[in-house]
């Protein structure tokens, strides 16, 4: 099997690709390095492109003679989406209809997108795939609109196509040194660096933490298993949700760190609880919680203590910076 796997040096699109290279497939990908390292992959045995995906005639060259497409490109910045909402979009949508499209050009036989839980946005929680959605934030809506135009393109043109909606997912090659996403590793790499970590609002918003083995033993359903087609999956464990108070908890206990986090105000648009159903998933992928949040945890502690506290990097423009904006982020404090 051939698989090409957009935002391939990133997190998610790394540690896919890691997978299938154990299982002998032929991988190639492409990053435009802005969220990504190469660090993350090995690049003597996957087909490394650095491109861009807004880019649709170098998409068009590349996406060449592979089976799948899996996008996983995207500024997955929640937060930051409605003070850089420009950015965001263009890359989340035109990049997303880019990289369809080349597919669709190219003859590849399913797609398989990685969207997000944003696309619920304030509803009620736990969040099923056919629920009536309610995006929130402008990364919610680009992930949406990109899934509409997906499924669109695909009864047109009559490709395969899967959605992966994932939780919150934590591991090794996340990155660490990005001040507005991955809360997990932001903790961590503030309490290495002895710095105390930030609390927006007053912590009690809960969230759920998906492996990022448990969410790729998922994912490789939605990528080849010929019986699944055309569907949309939660993918992340509904048992074990956690309050971002509970969380700082636990990274204090196993850093041995004993200083109180700084709380500041809460981020507009925040959803107070988002937790997905897992039932789906565990009807039709046989998925399972198979690595407890407490292992999780340490795996990314283990990953960062692997390659070192960093310096935290502002790799992306404030596009409206007025009253609204966090002052972490307009003062640049981690
Ligand atoms: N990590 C999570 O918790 C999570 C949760 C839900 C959904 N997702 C989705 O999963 C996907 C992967 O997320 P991740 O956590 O691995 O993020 P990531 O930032 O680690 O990886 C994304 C990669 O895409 C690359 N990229 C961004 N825009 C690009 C473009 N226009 N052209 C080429 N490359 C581009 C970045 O350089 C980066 O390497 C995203 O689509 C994200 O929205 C992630």
């Amino acid at each position: 099997m051939k698989i090409f796997i957009t935002g391939i040096a990133g997190f998610l699109g790394a540690n896919l690709a890691e997978y299938y290279l154990s299982k002998k497939y032929r991988v190639s990908g492409c990053d435009n390095l802005i969220g990504g390292t190469l660090d993350n992959i090995d690049v003597n045995k996957i087909n490394f492109f650095k491109a861009d995906c807004e880019n649709l005639d170098e998409m068009t060259k590349i996406i060449k003679d592979v089976d799948v497409v899996v996008h996983s490109a995207a500024y997955p910045h929640e937060g930051l989406s409605s003070f850089s909402p420009y950015l965001i979009c263009k890359s989340n949508y035109i990049g997303s209809i880019s990289v369809f499209t080349a597919a669709i050009q190219n003859n590849v036989k399913r797609v398989v997108f990685c969207s997000s839980m944003a696309r619920y946005g304030d509803i009620e929680t736990p969040f099923f795939e056919e629920q009536k959605v309610r995006p929130v934030d402008p990364y919610g809506v680009s992930k949406l609109a990109a899934e509409n135009t997906l499924k669109i393109l695909a009864d047109t043109h009559d490709i395969e196509y899967n959605i992966a909606v994932p939780h919150n997912i934590i591991g090794p090659k996340q990155k660490y040194d990005d001040p507005y996403r991955n809360v997990v590793s932001i903790m961590t790499n503030l309490i290495l660096q002895n710095r105390r970590p930030i609390i927006y609002g007053d912590g009690e918003q809960t969230r759920s933490f998906s492996d990022i083995d448990d969410c790729i033993f998922c994912l490789d359903k939605l990528i080849t298993d010929k019986n699944i087609n055309k569907e949309t999956f939660n993918i992340g464990p509904d048992e074990e949700k956690i309050s971002i108070n509970e969380l700082y908890k636990i990274l204090c206990n196993k850093l041995k760190y004993n200083e109180p986090a700084v709380y500041v105000k809460d981020r507009p648009n925040e959803v107070k609880h988002a937790i997905c159903s897992a039932n789906k998933a565990r009807k039709y992928l046989g998925y399972k919680t198979s690595v407890t949040l407490d292992e999780s945890i340490q795996k990314v502690i283990d990953f960062i203590k692997s390659k070192g506290a960093k310096k935290f990097t502002y790799n992306y423009r404030l596009e409206i910076n007025n009253e609204n904006t966090p002052e972490t982020w307009k003062k640049k404090v981690f």
